[in-house]
Parts: C-alpha cells; sequence; structure tokens
C-alpha cells in the first residue's frame, strides 16, 4: 500500500542534493508509537518528493488483516517475523520515505539491514508526549494493558538504547508539524554532508517486555 505524494515545493536545493546523496537508500523513521513518525513521514516525504511507505500499513496489507488482529489471531512473534520480511523487502525496493512500527528497530537483523541500506532518524518523544498522543487510538496492542504509561515507561526504558544507534535524532514535541519536518531535512542534509567514518552497530542487551525483541 505504498502511497507517492507529490511536491509541494519544487527544486529546493538541500532537498534536491538530500536524494542525489541518498542515491539507492531509504530514509527510515523509527521510534516509539505516538512519536509522529507516520505524520512527519509523511511530510518529510512530500518535501523529498519520495514514495513514502508506512511498514504497518503494508503489514496489514500483506496479512490482510489488521495490527490488533494480527496479535490477537497469530501473537507478537508471527507479527515480528512478518514485520521483519515486509521491512527487508521494502528495503531493497530503492529511495523511500520509510516509517517503522515501534518495535522494528529491536530486532538484530532489521537493525542490520537499516544500517546498511538506509538512513534511520529517530523521532524521540517523552513519555506524556507519547500518552497523551496513544490515548487517542485504541489501535496499539502492546498498550491494551492494566498501567499503558508504565508499560510506555518500561519500553522507553528497553528500547532508547537501541534507538539511540540510529544515524539522526530529532525531537519529536508538540510544535508545528513543519517545524519537526525543516529540523529533520536539515539533520539529514548535515549527515549526508559532512565527512564521517563507516560505523559498526553495538548490540544493547534485549528487550525484555517482548519475546521476540
Ligand atoms: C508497535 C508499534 C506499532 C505497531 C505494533 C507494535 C511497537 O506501530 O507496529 O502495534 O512494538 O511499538 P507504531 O509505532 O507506528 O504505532
Amino acid at each position: 500500500m505504498s502511497e507517492t505524494v507529490l511536491p509541494a515545493l519544487a527544486g529546493a536545493t538541500q532537498e534536491a542534493a538530500i536524494v542525489a546523496a541518498l542515491g539507492r537508500r531509504a530514509v527510515v523513521l523509527v521510534g516509539m508509537m505516538g512519536a509522529g513518525k507516520s505524520t512527519i513521514g509523511r511530510r518529510m516525504a512530500m518535501r523529498l518528493r519520495l514514495p513514502f511507505i508506512d511498514a504497518d500499513h503494508e503489514i496489514e496489507a500483506a496479512a490482510g488483516m489488521s495490527i490488533p488482529d494480527i496479535f490477537e489471531v497469530h501473537g507478537e512473534p508471527h507479527f515480528r517475523d512478518g514485520e521483519a520480511r515486509v521491512i527487508a523487502r521494502l528495503l531493497e525496493g530503492g529511495p523511500i520515505l520509510l516509517a517503522t512500527g515501534g518495535g522494528a528497530f529491536m530486532r538484530d537483523d532489521t537493525r542490520q539491514r537499516i544500517h546498511d541500506k538506509a538512513i534511520s532518524l529517530w523521532l524521540k518523544a517523552d513519555a506524556d508526549v507519547i500518552l497523551r498522543r496513544v490515548k487517542k487510538r485504541e489501535n496499539r496492542p502492546l498498550l491494551k494493558t492494566p498501567d499503558p504509561a508504565g508499560t510506555i515507561a518500561r519500553l522507553i526504558e528497553a528500547r532508547h538504547p537501541f534507538y539511540e544507534q540510529t544515524d539522526i535524532t530529532i525531537d519529536s514535541r508538540d510544535v508545528p508539524h513543519e517545524k519537526i519536518v525543516d529540523e529533520a531535512i536539515v539533520a539529514l542534509h548535515e549527515h549526508l554532508f559532512r565527512p564521517h567514518t563507516a560505523s559498526a552497530l553495538p548490540t544493547p542487551a534485549g528487550d525484555p517486555l517482548s519475546p521476540s525483541l
């Protein structure tokens, strides 16, 4: 279910330089549920004139069912395997702006693939921002717990060491979306044009909350 978005502004040199420097690589947005990956991703894609793809939507399309239903009928490990396969396939398809589900980057093979084939950008949001945003919808099976705030706090603790391995970090906060998009575009440009050495990925301890993570 990919979605090619039309350019908002044509010919912006910074955006054009970014796309040229990406070559075949994707831009992958990483971060907790409610961090704004889809909202910001869609707008970044428009600016960069890249196709925007939401991995969660692709998984739902491939499975023919919603994510809550996949969790309920097949369980989380099945969802995680499908998620890893879908992301691997999408990363082979050339430059895209890919929003990933919050747990995807916890998996070693996916993290390595993103490292090899994409520039990764972590949208980092505070627990209170996340809680406020996820409360608006009932579509996160991991948060169907008696204490969603506690679950979010534990997920943040487990996941941040992994998210910290992304190439770029942007603070996702309650300011106009275009401000976050502007910061992300500038940071992407800086990352791509700053001289830097290749890095290997460290491996922090796994996510104790989730068997497949
Ligand atoms: C998950 C995040 C969700 C979705 C699934 C699991 C997670 O995606 O993939 O419910 O483990 O954090 P979003 O981050 O887009 O909400």
